[in-house]
C-alpha cells in the first residue's frame, strides 16, 4: 500500500482574480503587499510543480492521496473557481481514493466559507462516513471526514483553518465538537482495529504559538493518549520534517509542494509493522523519491 501526502500548493492568482473588490479587504491588501514583496517569486511555478506531481504519479502510482490544504493565496472567488480543478485532478490519480482538508489560505475571510462550499467541497472526495461530520461553527462543514484505506489503514481529516479578520492573527483552532467527533471515531471498532490511523489537518499539531499556531490542542493531545497506532499529518509550515509528539506519536509535515528550492511531499509505505516514509524531492525538473529514504 502506497500513500502520498502533499500540501501548500499556493497556485498563482488566476487571470482577473485581483479585479475582485474583495481584494480591498484590509487583511487581503496587506497580505497582497507581503505576497508581492516576499512570496510570489517562490511559488510562481506552482502549476508546473503540480504537473510534476502528476508526472510522478504516472511513473509511480499510489493507492491513496492525502492533501492538507493551502491551494490558493487570498481566498478570492476567482481562485476558488479556477483552483479546485487542478487539485481535484491530482487527487483523482490515486488508484483507490483521496482525502483533503482546507488550509488557512483557503478559508481566508468569512465569504471564503461560502466559496469553499460552492466550488471546492463538490469537487473534492466525499467522506466515507458523512454522518460523522459535525459541521463545526466557522467551518465549511463535512469534518471530521474519513477515508478507510483498505483493511489496515484509515485517514481522518480535521478542519483547523479559521477565517479571521485581523491580519496579525493567522492562528488555527481545533473545534470542541469536532474533537468529540474525532474521539468517537477513534473509539469505534472499525477505526480502532486498524494498524495505521492517519489524522490530518492543515495546522501543525505541535506549534501552539497564540497568533500563528494551533489553538485548543490540550484536548486533542488528551485524545491521543495511549493510542499507539496514530500518525499525524499536517502542512502550513513550508518545510518538510518529521517530529515526535507527546507519547512518541510521529508528526509529519509535508512542507510545500511548490516552494522553489524546497519542493516536497511524503510517500508512506506501511510494511511488516513499520511505516516506511520517504521524501519526494524536486530534481532536474521532476519529482523523485529521496534515495536516502530516511526521514
Ligand atoms: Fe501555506
Ligand atoms: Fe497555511
Amino acid at each position: 500500500m502506497r500513500i502520498l501526502h502533499f500540501s501548500d500548493v499556493h497556485l498563482p492568482f488566476p487571470e482577473g482574480a485581483l479585479r475582485d473588490p474583495a481584494v480591498l479587504h484590509p487583511k487581503r491588501l496587506l497580505a497582497l503587499v507581503n505576497f508581492r514583496l516576499r512570496r510570489s517569486n517562490k511559488y510562481a511555478q506552482a502549476q508546473q510543480k503540480l504537473d510534476g506531481l502528476c508526472d510522478f504519479l504516472r511513473r509511480e502510482p499510489v493507492d491513496w492521496i492525502l492533501y492538507t490544504g493551502d491551494t490558493m493565496n487570498l481566498g478570492l472567488e476567482k481562485e476558488y473557481m479556477e483552483d479546485a480543478e487542478p487539485i481535484a485532478r491530482v487527487l483523482a490519480m490515486a488508484r483507490k481514493g483521496a482525502l483533503a482538508v482546507p488550509g488557512n489560505h483557503d478559508l481566508y475571510a468569512r465569504a471564503s466559507l461560502r466559496h469553499y462550499r460552492r466550488h471546492f467541497a463538490p469537487r473534492f472526495p466525499k467522506s466515507d462516513d458523512p454522518a460523522a461530520a459535525v459541521g463545526a461553527k466557522g467551518s465549511p462543514g463535512g469534518f471530521p471526514s474519513i477515508r478507510y484505506m483498505g483493511e489496515e489503514a484509515v485517514a481522518i481529516g480535521l478542519d483547523s483553518a479559521v477565517p479571521r479578520f485581523p491580519f496579525w492573527d493567522s492562528s488555527g483552532r481545533l473545534d470542541s465538537a469536532e474533537l468529540e467527533a474525532l474521539g468517537r471515531l477513534l473509539d469505534s471498532p472499525e477505526v480502532a482495529r486498524r494498524k495505521w490511523i492517519f489524522v490530518m489537518t492543515h495546522y501543525p499539531f505541535l506549534d501552539t504559538d497564540y497568533l500563528h499556531g494551533l489553538r485548543h490542542t490540550a484536548p486533542f493531545w488528551e485524545l491521543m493518549e495511549g493510542r499507539k497506532n496514530v500518525v499525524l499529518l499536517h502542512g502550513h509550515n513550508h518545510r518538510i520534517y518529521l517530529k515526535q509528539g507527546p507519547g512518541g506519536v510521529p508528526v509529519f509535515c509535508a512542507g510545500s509542494l511548490s516552494k522553489r528550492g524546497a519542493e516536497s511531499f511524503w510517500l508512506f509505505e506501511p510494511f511488516a509493522g513499520s511505516l516506511n516514509a520517504r521524501r519526494g524531492v524536486w530534481r532536474n525538473a521532476r519529482f523523485s523519491l529521496d534515495p536516502v529514504g530516511d526521514p
